[in-house]
């Protein structure tokens, strides 16, 4: 990964996509979510401050374990002048989000242990299937592609 020395304040798209590691349409995306900020010179190119560097990371962190933009987008707007999250930040908001992970977490793995059932299927029944209805009750008691009545034992 290149170094950028100290003494540059500030960092063409080329080379914070170099430094980060995402890609310059990654990083223009990111500048049209409002998640980094670029100031234009007079020849209309973008420059972005050194802390974009460890914005894109923050995002890149964050995305990596499966939280949407605009949750890291409101994350950011909630920092005292958007500034740049600290290592501190970093840990409230990933505390913040484990609730979150957690339920994904569940989730993907009632996914797998019952995509089994869906494999040759084809049903995706909604009062059944895991794949079409991840969050039913039914889908996770039940497999394959009929729903039958459950008896009431009092
Ligand atoms: S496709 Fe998932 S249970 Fe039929």
């Amino acid at each position: 990964m290149p170094q950028i020395p100290e003494k540059i304040h500030e960092l063409t798209v080329g080379q914070l996509s170099a430094r980060s590691g995402a890609a310059v349409s990654a990083l223009h995306f990111y500048e049209s979510k409002g998640l980094i900020t670029s100031r234009r010179t007079s020849g209309n190119q973008r420059r972005y401050s050194r802390d974009a560097l460890r914005r894109v990371a923050f995002v890149r962190a964050a995305q990596r374990v499966g939280i949407p933009l605009a949750t890291i987008r409101d994350a950011l707007a909630e920092l005292p002048e958007e500034r740049t999250p600290t290592r501190e930040d970093w840990a409230r908001l990933s505390q913040a989000w484990r609730k979150e992970l957690d339920a994904r977490i569940t989730q993907l793995g009632r996914l797998r242990d019952h995509l089994t059932d869906c494999i040759g299927c084809g049903c995706l029944s909604l009062e059944t299937c895991v794949l079409s209805n991840p969050d039913d009750v039914f889908g996770e008691r039940l497999t394959g592609s009929r729903l039958l009545a459950e008896k009431k034992t009092s």
